[in-house]
């Protein structure tokens, strides 16, 4: 039988961030954050060094957050807001909290899991 390649030398681009750098830390601001709209996420930095990964997907009704702005995390549809550092609600009709990612940091790369 011919061997078939079990490598993944996938040629797509991935669905999901998880394992690739998705951003360096001097893209994200101390004590702010960025959204990152082709991978779904939110990544902030609470304090220097501190990194924190966040789904962008609001669990009010699913609206992708745009901004973050003073300290929170905000969706343009309702006006909810979410911790930068837990993402818990602290605003607006959302009840849960931005659904947490694994954040690891290689030199300037910020991956997630
Ligand atoms: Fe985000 Fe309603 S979907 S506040």
């Amino acid at each position: 039988a011919s061997s078939a390649p079990s490598a993944s030398t996938a040629s797509s681009p991935p669905a999901d961030a998880a394992g690739s750098p998705v951003a360096t830390t001097a893209e994200v601001p101390v004590g702010g954050g960025i959204v990152v709209p082709a991978f779904q996420l939110v990544l902030t930095q609470p304090s220097e060094g501190e990194f924190r990964a966040f789904s962008s997907i609001c669990t009010h009704e699913g609206c992708p957050v745009t901004k973050v702005e003073d300290g929170v995390i905000v969706c343009p549809c309702h006006g909810s807001q979410f911790d930068i550092d837990t993402g818990e609600r602290v605003a607006g009709p959302a009840r849960d909290p931005l659904a947490g990612r694994s954040v690891s940091v290689q030199g300037e790369d910020i991956s997630v899991g």
